[in-house]
């Protein structure tokens, strides 16, 4: 297994790994996709298996301590130089799952973000993942104003500053 930055040229294998991972009206399109990985390749990685793409996490840096769906479609409102890394996407494909593998993305993720000196790490959540972010250190701050897909979601923030 394998950690490495995405690129333009993954884009088909990450969007095929989106659709099998995420309902439709909350799959990011192809072109959202592209978007990001030309604005901020730097904040997708890719967990490979012998060059096969297993799963991903990836979001823009930005100074807001939550994420808003404006985000989702506006990569260009990633500023470099934000005080936090976001997630919009964490995605394992089924075979893969419950394996760590999700883990060590966000461990990657996390590691980067210390690396970067973020204040923290700030994600969206359904219900039923609360209790999984929570044993990475993530607090959960109440209901978001997010309507992403039609779902209700839950507002997630791991500090790496005191
Ligand atoms: C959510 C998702 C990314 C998790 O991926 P994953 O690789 O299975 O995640 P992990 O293996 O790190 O953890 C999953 C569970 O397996 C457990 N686990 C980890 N390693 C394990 C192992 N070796 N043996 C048994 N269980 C293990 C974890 O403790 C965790 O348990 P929990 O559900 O009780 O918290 C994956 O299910 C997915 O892609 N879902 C669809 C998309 C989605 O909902 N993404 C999240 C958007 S916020």
């Amino acid at each position: 297994m394998n950690v490495r930055n995405a690129t333009i040229d993954d884009l088909q294998a990450i969007s095929a790994v989106e659709n099998i991972c995420f309902p439709a009206n909350e799959a990011a399109s192809a072109a959202a996709f592209e978007k990001r990985l030309r604005v901020f390749s730097g904040h997708f990685w890719l967990l490979e298996d012998e060059g096969q793409l297993v799963g991903y996490i990836n979001g823009m840096v930005t100074n807001h301590i939550t994420i808003n769906d404006a985000m989702f479609e506006h990569a260009e409102l990633h500023d470099e130089n934000g005080a936090w890394q976001s997630v919009f996407g964490l995605a394992v494909l089924p075979q893969f799952r419950k394996k760590g593998y999700a883990g060590k993305l966000i461990d990657h993720l996390i590691e980067k973000a210390k690396e970067q000196k973020r204040a923290g790490i700030t994600l969206t959540c359904k219900k039923h993942l609360v209790a999984y972010y929570e044993k990475f250190g993530f607090t959960n701050r109440g209901i978001s104003q997010s309507t992403h897909g039609g779902a209700t979601w839950h507002d997630m923030v791991l500090h790496l500053k005191s």
